[in-house]
């Protein structure tokens, strides 16, 4: 089993070695280790179980410190990053000879953001390397907000996880790709809403192309252990097993399903709070014995609320 704790020395100690470390952020917990280093950064695909395929976003705590790892910050991401971070905004930037070709799956373009967590901030400005950090969870599993969602997955794979209490965004950052200079196009809908992105820029629709520009946006992800479906609304919906159904909600329950086996994500229907909760309760539901499958409904498209359904979809999609 992986020590719990908030001992940032040790975390410290271990990158230095070329050990990975799960580290909190404002999103979700990363998978951290030295983005300099190809052995340190295969550790990460192993642990986790996932493709070379698919790169992984660096982390580093300044944009000073941006300009290291990049051929070119162009005035708009400056911007972005300027009134943005730290905070949940990832921008794909041409990347330095620096950063392996492992960390991109050979590709030009580097991912690159500064997280607005305390404790992983001063941990970034002790070390001399940025960190390559994918979400703390094994390929294709529900992202985890809280150190305990960590141990109970890659826990066996990993020696340290240092505890930053609860995730306070909870939805994994906002990815961005500079079109010209003053165009966006939001690659990954994230903890950072569009609306927001749009007081700088113009955004411009994804090209739909066969394999999409972030690789890791497959259609089945974040999915629980089991059975998850998603109803548009909650009108004629009637489930079969009402007794062994969990059902995962915005505001509002649902009468015909046992109070035990509802999770709501904001009482109070807050988007940002639904958000922080949500991968919380997809470990919760899958947790509890007396369900057997899941049902959710789609949140407003609006604000974070297009993250959450984005997450939802493919939380539900068919596994393939
Ligand atoms: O909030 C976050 O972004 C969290 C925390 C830990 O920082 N990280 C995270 O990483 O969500 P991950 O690996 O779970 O998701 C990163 C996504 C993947 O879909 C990956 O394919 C894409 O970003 N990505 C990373 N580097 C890329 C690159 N150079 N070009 C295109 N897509 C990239
Ligand atoms: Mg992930």
């Amino acid at each position: 089993m992986a020590e719990i704790g908030k001992n940032l020395d040790k975390a410290i100690g271990l990158l230095k070695t070329g050990e990975v470390v799960a580290i909190p952020t404002e999103t979700v917990y990363g998978l951290a280790g030295n983005a300099f280093s190809e052995m340190a950064v295969r550790k990460i695909f192993e642990a986790k179980n996932r493709p070379y395929t698919d790169p992984l976003i660096v982390h580093t705590h300044s944009v000073e410190k941006i300009e290291d790892l990049v051929l070119e910050l162009p005035e708009l991401a400056r911007a972005m990053f300027e009134t943005f971070s730290p905070g949940p905004l990832t921008i794909l930037l041409r990347k330095s000879s620096k950063i392996p070709d492992l960390v991109t799956n050979s590709s030009p373009f580097v991912a690159v953001r500064i997280p607005d967590h305390p404790l992983t901030i001063k941990l970034l400005t002790q070390l001399d390397f940025p960190l390559a950090a994918p979400s703390a969870n094994p390929f294709g599993a529900t992202s985890p907000t809280l150190p305990a969602h960590v141990q109970a997955t890659l826990g066996d794979r990993i020696s340290y996880i240092l505890d930053g209490g609860p995730c306070e965004v909870g939805l994994e950052s906002t990815i961005i790709q500079i079109v010209n200079t003053n165009e966006i196009r939001v690659l990954r809908q994230g903890g950072l809403p569009e609306e927001d992105l749009r007081s700088l820029a113009r955004l411009v629709e994804e090209e739909k192309k066969a394999t999409p520009v972030v690789p890791g946006s497959l259609i089945s992800h974040y999915a629980p252990k089991k059975e998850i479906h998603l109803v548009k609304n909650l009108s004629g919906f009637h489930p079969k097993n009402p007794k062994h159904t969990g059902f995962l909600g915005f505001n509002k329950g649902i009468d015909s399903i046992p109070n035990e086996n509802q999770v709501l994500l904001s009482p109070k229907a807050d988007l940002s709070e639904a958000a922080r909760n949500l991968f919380s309760a997809m470990h919760k539901l899958d947790e509890m014995d007396e369900v057997q499958e899941i049902v959710t409904i789609e949140f407003p498209d609006y604000g974070l609320g297009k993250a959450i359904n984005d997450r939802l979809k493919r939380a539900t999609a068919k596994r393939s």
